[in-house]
C-alpha cells in the first residue's frame, strides 16, 4: 500500500539518539571502553522506599482500573513538596495538573494556548519538545538567544514590541537544557513585569530544580510576587528522582490555566498508572533525603568534567547546576562531525549543540550521567584526540 505521511511529521527533526547509538555500539564491538554522556537519562537508581512501593501497589489486583488524573494522594503530596522546597503554597484541588512525564505536558501545551500565527517565546538553544509543541498547534516560535553577557537568560527587553503583542506564551527553562544557566528573583520579577506588560502566559520548566551545586536551590518561578496570576511551572520526577521510565511530572500554578490544560488532557489520556502515583508520592514525601543523595554525586561530577575540560583547553559555560555542562570543543568543526569523530577516535558520546538550535552550533551537551571515575576517563580520552580538520 503507498501511503504518505501527514505533512505536520516534518515538524518533527530527524532523531539523532539513534545515530549515536548505533556509532557507539560499533566502537564498542572493536573493544574499545565507550563512555555514553549523551542522554539525560539518571543513572543513579530510585530510592528503594519508592520501589517498594510500585512493588507493593502493583501487586494489588485493585490497581489497574482507570486513574483518570492525579490521585489526591498524589496531588497532596506535590503540594507538600512544593510548601517545604519552595515556600508555595498550592491547592492540591486546583493548581496541580498530573502529565505523563513532563515531556507530554510541554509538547501538550501550546495546544491548549495558542492559534495558529501566535506567537511563542521561546530560546535558542533549547529543549527540543517545546518546538515540536509549538509547531504542532501551529505557532510561531520566536527565538531570544542566550548569551553568555545576558549569564545566558533570555533578554525581554530584546524582543521586538510587534513580536510581544502577538505573543502568546513564553516558555523558560531553568537551570537550563542544554545551557545550564540560572533563576534568579530579581530575573523572574522582569519575567512577571513583562507577562503583564503584554499578556503573556509562562510557563517554567523546573526538571532540573533538584540539580544545584552550591547553597541556594534555584527559585521556583511561582515564588516571585504576581507568578501565580501570569503563569504555571512544570516538574518532573524522572531527572530529581530516578523515574524517568515511569513517566510521571506535574504542572502546579494558576488554576484557570490549569483547568485549560485539565480539559484538554482529559480528550487525551485516561491518567497514570496508580501505583506509579503512589510511588512518586513516597519519592516527593522523602524530597529532601533523596534529593540531598543525588547533589552530593553530582556536585562531584560536575566538578569533574569542568575541571578536565577546562584542562583540555575547552571552553565550558560556568554554572551552578542543572544536569549537563554546555562546551565548546577547540576544534574547528562541524558540532554534528565532531561528535562521530569524538565516538571513533575516543569513546566518548556526547550531543551535538545545534539540535538545540542554530546557536549550539559548535559546541556539544555532556550529560554528568557517569560516575566521577568514568567522567575522569572521558577527559582522558577526549584528551588523547586529535582531529582532522573538516
Ligand atoms: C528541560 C527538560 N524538560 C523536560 C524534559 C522531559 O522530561 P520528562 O518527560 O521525562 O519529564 C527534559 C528531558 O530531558 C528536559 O531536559
Amino acid at each position: 500500500m503507498n501511503f504518505e505521511p501527514s505533512k505536520k511529521m516534518s515538524i518533527f527533526p530527524p532523531a539523532i539518539f539513534g545515530e549515536l547509538k548505533a556509532a557507539a555500539v560499533a566502537k564498542q564491538a572493536t573493544g574499545a571502553t565507550v563512555i555514553d554522556l549523551s542522554l539525560g537519562s539518571p543513572d543513579l537508581p530510585p530510592d528503594e522506599r519508592v520501589r517498594q512501593a510500585l512493588s507493593e501497589q502493583s501487586a494489588l489486583a485493585s490497581s489497574y482500573g482507570y486513574t483518570l488524573g492525579g490521585t489526591k494522594r498524589f496531588h497532596e503530596a506535590v503540594a507538600n513538596y512544593y510548601k517545604r522546597r519552595t515556600g508555595v503554597i498550592l491547592d492540591p484541588e486546583t493548581e496541580i495538573l498530573q502529565t505523563m512525564g513532563s515531556q507530554e505536558g510541554l509538547v501538550h501545551l501550546p495546544l491548549a494556548f495558542c492559534n495558529e500565527g501566535d506567537y511563542v517565546l521561546t530560546t535558542n538553544p533549547a529543549y527540543v519538545a517545546y518546538d515540536a509543541g509549538i509547531k504542532l498547534a501551529g505557532a510561531i516560535p520566536y527565538y531570544m538567544p542566550l548569551l553568555a553577557e545576558n549569564g545566558f537568560l533570555p533578554d525581554l527587553n530584546e524582543v521586538p514590541e510587534e513580536v510581544a503583542k502577538k505573543a502568546k506564551l513564553l516558555i523558560l527553562n531553568l537551570p537550563g537544557n542544554p545551557v545550564p544557566a540560572m533563576p534568579s528573583e530579581e530575573y523572574f520579577k522582569e519575567v512577571v513585569a513583562f507577562a503583564k506588560k503584554y499578556e503573556v502566559i509562562v510557563l517554567h520548566d523546573a526538571a532540573y530544580s533538584e540539580y544545584y551545586f552550591t547553597g541556594d536551590r534555584p527559585a521556583s518561578f511561582l515564588t516571585t510576587p504576581g507568578a501565580m496570576e501570569v503563569g504555571m511551572e512544570i516538574n518532573s520526577l524522572s531527572k530529581s528522582f530516578s523515574l524517568a521510565g515511569a513517566r510521571i511530572a506535574y504542572f502546579v500554578g494558576n488554576a484557570q490555566m490549569i483547568k485549560v490544560l485539565q480539559e484538554l488532557k482529559s480528550n487525551l489520556d485516561y491518567g497514570t498508572f496508580g501505583p506509579i502515583q503512589e510511588a512518586a508520592a513516597v519519592a516527593l514525601d522523602h524530597g529532601e533525603e533523596i534529593t540531598d543523595r543525588l547533589r552530593a554525586e553530582f556536585s562531584k561530577r560536575h566538578h569533574a568534567l569542568m575541571g578536565g575540560l577546562s584542562k583540555l583547553g575547552w571552553d565550558t559555560t560556568p554554572s551552578a547546576g542543572g544536569m549537563f555542562v554546555w562546551a565548546k570543543y577547540p576544534f574547528d568543526m562541524d558540532d554534528k562531525q565532531f561528535v562521530f569523530e569524538a565516538i571513533q577516535k575516543a569513546g566518548v558520546v556526547m550531543v551535538p549543540g545545534s539540535i538545540f538550535g542554530t546557536a549550539g552550533e559548535g559546541y556539544v551537551r555532556i550529560a554528568l550521567v557517569q560516575k566521577v571515575e568514568l567522567i575522569e576517563q572521558a577527559i582522558e580520552q577526549l584528551g588523547k584526540m586529535s582531529v582532522v580538520e573538516a
